[in-house]
């Protein structure tokens, strides 16, 4: 095999590889009737600790398991609030951290430290079967 040819059948596969992340990051769900939109499963949250959203039709959205109560659920937009870095959920220690200045937030979205001064946007979430859905506005 010469090397075009094999230059060419690894630019497939990297095609191929990052083919269903691309459709996947592309899909909006749009609203039902009642306003909420399927962004999970229960068996995928209890998976990966956290469902991520990143172009929910409201903006990025982040969603967990309450940690005070874990029978409940908490939906926030990632966007931080001190100026719009993407924040993660840090299972350990139970916090939104954003990466880019330091900020972090209660699993409500409550500010603990700073620079960011407001909480992360929540919304309504709730469970129906086994999906999690959540609220676009
Ligand atoms: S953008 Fe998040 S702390 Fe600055």
């Amino acid at each position: 095999m010469d090397r075009r040819t094999f230059m060419s059948w690894v630019g497939l596969g990297l095609l191929a590889n990052s083919l269903p992340v691309a459709i996947a990051a592309s899909i909006k769900t749009k609203p039902r009737a009642d306003g909420f939109v399927p962004v999970g499963t229960l068996k995928q949250l209890q998976s990966d600790g956290v469902i991520q959203v990143p172009k929910f039709v409201a903006g990025p959205l982040l969603a967990i398991r309450n940690p005070q109560d874990t029978k409940k659920l908490v939906a926030v937009n990632a966007t931080c609030t001190h100026r719009g870095c993407k924040v993660n959920w840090q299972a350990k220690s139970k916090q939104f951290a954003c990466p880019c200045h330091g900020s972090a937030f209660k699993s409500d979205g409550s500010v603990v430290n700073g620079p960011a001064s407001k909480s992360l946007a929540s919304f309504k979430v709730k469970v129906e079967g086994n999906s999690v859905l959540v609220k676009a506005s």
